[in-house]
């Protein structure tokens, strides 16, 4: 029989530390409700001690989700930290208590400056505590891949007596190679089981070589039960191993692994474009999986050879991981009842008659302006519409504008509202864009450094939605911002004020 394994996501905390990728509590929720759809076991939601806004993120998406799926949140091997943990997932279901301690010589001697016997006690204090909170406790042996194995070993034995229910081993620094990863797990797994075979044996890899899906699976042959992923492999530094192809490579390679997941991979490719819209960050092209080429086949050969039976070239089809259902065709005159249709099978909630009134209004604007709307514009139609700032009146919003631009002076007149008020400006600038950012910029007074500016079109048809992605920086911190529409312009404005406003609420929280 094949072994199921749990997946649990940590896209919502260890891929939110890519610098520039922080989302608001709304996004954060958004991802997790799809994460919920996508039907992993686990989704991580946080870093709770690490700020009050990641606390109230956490603490919500552990009661509006966490009926169904278990939710988990980090914390150190201190008592301040799991109390944290704790208050901010104690709503969901099935809440478990995530503590991460170092274990390597170099994360005990440099970051702790305490003997090996001082700092596996802190652990298993730590597990004893957080027993007394809940009954599901993880403990990650952090840099695991780079400890000793005796003294890796000695911590895992004394943090599953301390009462460990799961024990997590990372390769935090990507370091690992699947043979020799695979074989650190057979080991762990020999001896955990003979000490405890009900303690969970988990996985995290990042991905600085390259290797953290071969090292995820090396681990699941070698008895791993838990893999730790996130969409778009997104995490610190060269990210994690990436979810999609942990589930898909097991899926697809089923009779070798023997295993399983319960994830709904048609729910694949839809989290993967969520993630990237809200975070802002590209998947690149020929991303396994997900990237926009993974399916298309372009030399003759192949398409030939795929004409003739697709198998020749393909060892899964689109439809597996959720292509086909990218394809809806909307007009202005397809009305409530199709566009309804069509936002509810995206997994969206409509119960709510006004807000959804407001969306369909979205939706005939666009309808009039692209005349053909894909599936693909009304996801981001309906996550735009959901992830507007509550707190509006704190915040700019675009009322007009005007851009000319010319081989003299391109020159920009813009005009926000912020609260009742309105304000208005003009200036120059080298093009078109240099001079909607100086007037925006001028506005709003703040000194704001424009770092990186991209636009993709989003979709297809002649009338495509731009996508334009900012990043700026204000007083040494990195803010990220970005907008949509068909008019380009319209969309950078719109993104820079995003980016801008991101920054004000966090003024207004300090
Ligand atoms: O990379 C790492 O070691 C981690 C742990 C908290 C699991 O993210
Ligand atoms: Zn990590």
């Amino acid at each position: 029989m094949n072994r199921k394994i749990i997946v649990l996501d940590t896209t919502l905390r260890d891929g939110e530390q890519v610098p520039g990728a922080k989302l608001n509590m709304q996004q954060k929720l958004e991802i997790a409700q799809q994460l919920k759809r996508l039907n992993v076991d686990i989704i991580e939601a946080g870093f709770p001690a690490s700020s009050a806004g990641d606390f109230q993120a956490v603490q919500e998406i552990a009661r509006s989700v966490g009926d169904s799926v278990s939710i988990t949140a980090l914390g150190r091997a201190v008592k301040s930290d799991i109390d944290a943990v704790y208050e901010s997932i104690k709503l969901a279901q099935n809440p478990l208590i995530h503590i991460v301690l170092g274990t390597s010589n170099i994360h005990v001697e440099k970051k702790f400056n305490r003997s090996k016997d001082a700092v596996m006690q802190m652990g298993v204090d730590a597990v004893k505590y957080a027993r007394t909170l809940l009954p599901h406790v993880q403990y990650s042996t952090e840099d695991a891949s780079r400890s000793e194995f005796e003294y890796l070993w000695s911590t895992i034995e004394a943090v599953v007596k301390a009462g460990a229910t799961m024990i997590n081993v990372p390769d935090t620094v990507g370091f690992a190679v699947p043979e020799e990863f695979g074989e650190l797990i057979r080991k762990i797994n020999d001896r955990l089981k003979n000490l405890n075979d009900k303690v969970v044996l988990s996985v995290h890899c990042h991905n600085d070589l390259g290797m953290a899906t071969a090292n995820t699976l090396s681990a699941i042959k070698n008895g791993a039960e838990k893999v730790e992923c996130t969409i778009n492999g997104l995490g610190e530094r060269a990210g994690n191993t990436s979810l999609e192809e942990v589930v898909m490579g097991l899926k697809v390679r089923e009779p070798f692994y023997q295993c399983r997941t319960d994830v709904k991979t048609t729910e694949l490719l839809r989290t993967s474009r969520l993630v990237s819209h809200l975070t802002g960050l590209d998947v690149q092209v020929n991303k396994a999986i997900t990237g926009e080429n993974a399916f298309a086949h372009s030399s003759g050969i192949h398409q030939d050879g795929l004409l003739k039976d697709k198998q020749v070239y393909e060892i899964m089809s689109p439809e597996d991981v959720g292509a086909e259902s990218m394809e809806l065709i909307l007009t202005a005159r397809s009305g409530r009842h199709a566009f309804k249709n069509a936002v509810e099978k995206m997994g969206f909630d409509t119960s709510d008659a006004a807000d959804f009134e407001q969306l369909f209004q979205k939706f005939l604007t666009l309808a009039d302006a692209k005349k053909e709307v894909y599936d693909h514009d009304v996801f981001y139609l309906v996550t735009n519409h959901r992830t507007i700032e509550q707190s509006e009146s704190q915040l700019y919003m675009l009322e007009s504008f005007q851009v000319i631009s010319s081989d003299q002076t391109p020159t920009a007149t813009v005009k926000l509202k912020k609260g009742g008020e309105s304000i208005v400006g003009s200036c120059v600038g080298d093009g078109p864009i240099d001079a909607l950012y100086s007037v925006i910029k001028s506005l709003v007074g703040l000194d704001v450094q424009l770092k990186d500016y991209k636009i993709n079109s989003l979709s297809r048809g002649k009338e495509a939605i731009g996508r334009v992605n900012i990043r700026i920086e204000y007083e040494g911190k990195t803010y990220s911002g970005r907008a949509m529409d068909t008019d380009i312009i319209k969309a950078s404005a719109n993104a820079l004020l995003n980016g801008i406003n991101a920054i004000v609420l966090e003024l207004v929280k300090a």
